[in-house]
């Protein structure tokens, strides 16, 4: 079951967060979006623009693609929960900095532990190497499931990383099936 009071708690504690440079150039914080009742959990790596003037995560063109796959697989917003490593927009939409994600780990950290999703997706290479490990290499390591503790793990393509390279979109669709068929367990 998951913990909606303590999220809702640390959420409006994120919302006054001035922990970060970030906090400065930031329109909105962007926490998250769907269902903490869930048994999964999108992770991206922080806000874009869109993001930061909506105060949701992924409403950009990645995000209509992450919503496209989704509805590929039977899935859509009402089901999961989608959340970023960072909640604050770098500026011009660089990759966060190391310190900047380790001010910002605590609230996913907080998000994991009050939803408790059996299924955490790494969307890219910041959140699959702070989720699982420094030296993550995506285009190698991507698709494969990683026990840890009661959560199982994988890593994909970030949805951007597929507008740029619609290459990379079959190896993307081959790991949203194996989500799928590991959701269908
Ligand atoms: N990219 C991300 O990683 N997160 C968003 O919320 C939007 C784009």
């Amino acid at each position: 079951m998951a913990d909606l009071q303590t999220l809702r708690h640390v959420a409006e504690q994120a919302q006054r967060c001035r922990q970060c440079a970030l906090a400065q150039e930031r329109s909105r914080v962007v926490w998250a979006d769907g269902n903490p009742e869930t048994r999964i959990m999108f992770i991206g790596e922080g806000p874009g623009q869109q993001e930061d003037q909506e105060g949701k995560p992924f409403v950009g063109a990645a995000g209509q693609l992450l919503d496209k796959m989704l509805a590929a697989v039977s899935l859509d917003r009402t089901q999961v929960y989608i959340a970023n490593v960072v909640k604050c927009r770098p500026p011009n939409n660089r990759n966060p900095q190391e310190q900047e994600i380790a001010a910002c780990l605590d609230y996913l950290r907080w998000q994991v532990h009050c939803i408790r999703p059996r299924y955490l997706i790494c969307l890219g290479a910041v959140a699959a190497q702070t989720i699982i490990a420094p030296d993550f290499r995506i285009s190698r390591q991507r698709g494969q499931w990683i026990e840890r503790g009661e959560y199982r793990i994988m890593a994909t393509y970030h949805p951007a990383a597929l507008l740029r390279d619609p290459g990379k979109k079959r190896e993307a669709w081959q790991d949203f099936q194996a989500i799928r068929d590991a959701l269908a367990q």
